[in-house]
């Protein structure tokens, strides 16, 4: 049988790529993004998808998108994140506000419609995009960035265990240096690729396609009785603070 997937943050670099890989293998894909541009252009790239220009910050634009997607999904992915540079003593209110808005209110809006309609048919799959800044590494002048992903990343533990028993598997994925969407700038630089490349230890830049295989395998039924689980897709990153401390 055919299965359905949302993709929050579908228009953006790692969001479409998810999308994408799911399309391939037979999912029709609802794409909510808030950028009905590249939305449309990811639509015209990815078959058997519909877009769904949504808010998600925001409940009833959230509903509308669910009502015009008209099943019930299978899964959920919410990918959809922005972030705010800036050292905290720059913030405005509003930055700090706007990030936690979408990055972990939107998560919480978009997971608890989907839940519910989930949970009439008691199963379903939700996976959530944190960030190896949500774990014990946050980044220097990123404002409300960190805090929030270490938010995602607990608001899905909360997610797993009262959805369990509803048919509904939680998990978490959190990637570390990705040469796509929010950071593809951080890459076009190569001596600030070069000096990122060797921070990593397998010595690479992760791809928005890491992530997605990541992704794809929580779909499936080869993970079922992974839950409630965080996935690092980091190339051993955040094991790496005492890789320079020599032993000769
Ligand atoms: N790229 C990285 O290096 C990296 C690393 C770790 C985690 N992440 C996480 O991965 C996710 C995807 O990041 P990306 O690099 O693809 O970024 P991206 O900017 O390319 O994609 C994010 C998408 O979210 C959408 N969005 C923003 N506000 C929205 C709203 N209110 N409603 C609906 N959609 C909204 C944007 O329009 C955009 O298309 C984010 O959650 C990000 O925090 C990215």
């Amino acid at each position: 049988m055919k299965k359905n997937l949302l993709v929050t943050g579908a228009a953006g670099g790692i969001g479409s790529e998810i999308a994408s890989y799911a399309s391939k293998q037979g999912y029709r894909v609802g794409l909510i993004d808030l950028d009905n541009e590249k939305l449309k252009d990811a639509e015209s790239r990815i078959e058997n998808s519909v877009s769904l220009p949504t808010d998600i910050t925001d409940e009833a634009s959230v509903d509308e998108a669910l009502e015009l997607f008209g099943e019930i999904p299978d899964a959920l992915v919410n990918c959809a994140g922005i972030v705010r540079f800036g050292g905290l003593l720059d913030q405005e209110v509003k930055d700090f506000e706007d990030v936690i808005n979408v990055n972990l209110l939107g998560c919480f809006i978009v997971s608890c419609a989907t839940a519910r309609l989930m949970k009439k048919k008691k199963s379903g799959n939700i996976i959530n995009i944190s960030s190896i800044s949500g774990g014990k590494h946050p980044a220097i002048h990123s404002g409300a960035y960190a805090a929030t992903k270490a938010g995602v990343a607990m608001l899905s533990e909360q997610m797993s265990l009262e959805w369990g028993k509803e048919g509904i598997r939680v998990n978490t994925v959190s990637p570390g240096f990705i040469d796509s969407g929010m950071s593809a700038d951080h890459y076009v630089d190569p001596v600030e690729r070069k000096k990122r490349e060797a921070m990593v230890p397998i010595q690479r830049i992760g791809t928005a396609e890491d992530i997605a295989k990541v992704v794809m395998f929580l779909l499936s039924e080869d993970s079922s009785y992974v839950h409630g689980e965080n996935i690092l897709v980091d190339g051993g990153v955040m094991n790496s603070v005492l890789a320079n401390i020599g032993r000769d």
